[in-house]
């Protein structure tokens, strides 16, 4: 507390990120980062840029790399927004189309960055509470409403809403933006991507930071109308010209150019969590059906917090949320076989202990 601090900032309830621990011989999997390296030609692209053009300005536009999107995805430069994480392209989102005088809908149990953004751009919000399997039902967000946003997959849960259900949604509210973002998508979901040549107010956000292991590049992007898009661009460059340097726009390029390791790594996270969610199960753990790069579980017998604590002193962090409904889960990300191993071994000596 100053008095010198504006006073929006007295009320703030800033996020609070997974923890990033400066140990080595860790095993990570509390932020759902992906276990395997970007692919070769995103290093490749990277050092290629580091020049003597370092001392300019990169594009302001990121040209290179939103023609990289549009293309992998079928839809106009026009139609794409890039940004610096996902968490910039949502947090441009939330105050360019997601600020009006009904209030903004989204889950109970869900990305708490969500909240944060209302608090920092004075959003008034409902959240509508997730079923008793902890899935989102669009039935309930047929209520009055200024917009609505929700991740497909469900963060923290891992639950899919299948590309019919969003369909619906958007059919149901054609005068508010639904914001759908799919931070988890390529981890077996299908995309809303095509579904937005048909539906002006549909907004999809996506990173790089998942399926494309580029957590540390920082990038984001969203596709959408141009209408909306253009909403983005103009908060963006009332707030920072360049958010994506010289080296995010090299390297996240070039990721869209390698489809085969993409696949791969996607495929072999998946397996991975295939495995994990038998060997989780057999050691009696209740879990989420999950598409995405985590598991979400919970032991009948076993608290949460106490698990996540003793998995902890044996060098493995997950993630545990205290909030109510999910108190008794733990998030699990997908690691390497080897990662997830080590974890199946740890928890099989606390269990039986
Ligand atoms: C649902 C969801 N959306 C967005 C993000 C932000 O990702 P990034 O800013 O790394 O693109 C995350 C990160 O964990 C997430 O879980």
């Amino acid at each position: 507390m100053s008095r010198f601090w504006s006073p929006v900032v007295h009320n703030l309830t800033p996020y609070v990120p997974g923890e990033q621990p400066k140990l080595t011989n860790l095993i990570k999997l509390n932020t759902n980062e992906n276990p395997y390296g970007p692919s070769p030609k995103v290093q490749a692209a990277m050092q290629t840029e580091i020049a003597d053009t370092l001392r300019l300005y990169p594009d302001p536009n990121a040209d290179k790399l939103k023609a990289a999107i549009a293309t992998y995805h079928g839809v106009s430069p026009a139609e794409v927004f890039v940004g610096n994480g996902s968490d910039e392209v949502l947090a441009h989102a939330f105050q360019a189309l997601l600020k009006h005088d009904a209030p903004l809908l989204f889950p109970d149990i869900t990305y708490s960055f969500y909240p944060v953004y209302c608090g920092l751009y004075g959003i008034d919000y409902r959240t509508v509470a997730l079923s008793d399997t902890l899935e989102i039902s669009t039935d309930d967000y047929r209520q009055d409403c200024g917009a609505i946003i929700f991740p497909n997959p469900n963060a923290p849960t891992g639950r899919l809403l299948a590309r019919d259900a969003i369909e619906t949604l958007l059919n149901e509210h054609p005068n508010q933006v639904v914001v759908v973002d799919e931070a988890y998508i390529d981890f077996g979901g299908d995309s809303a991507i095509p579904l937005v040549s048909r539906y002006p107010n549909l907004l999809v956000v996506q990173t790089l930071s998942k399926s494309r292991s580029l957590a540390g590049l920082r990038v984001g992007f969203a596709i959408g109308h141009p209408a909306l898009i253009e909403a983005l661009e103009r908060v963006k460059n009332s707030f920072n010209s360049y958010p994506l340097d010289r080296l995010a726009i090299a390297g996240a390029a070039a990721s869209f150019e390698d489809e085969a390791y993409f696949r791969q790594t996607c495929q072999a996270v998946i397996n991975s969590r295939e495995t994990l969610v038998g060997e989780l199960t057999h050691l009696g753990f209740e879990v989420l059906p999950s598409a995405a790069n985590f598991v979400f579980a919970r032991h009948p017998l076993r608290d949460a917090a106490t698990l996540a604590a003793a998995l902890r002193e044996r060098a493995i962090i997950v993630r545990h949320f205290r909030q109510p409904r999910i108190e008794q889960f733990l998030r699990i990300s997908i690691g390497t076989d080897a990662e997830c191993g080590a974890l199946v071994k740890a928890l099989e000596e606390l269990l039986s202990a």
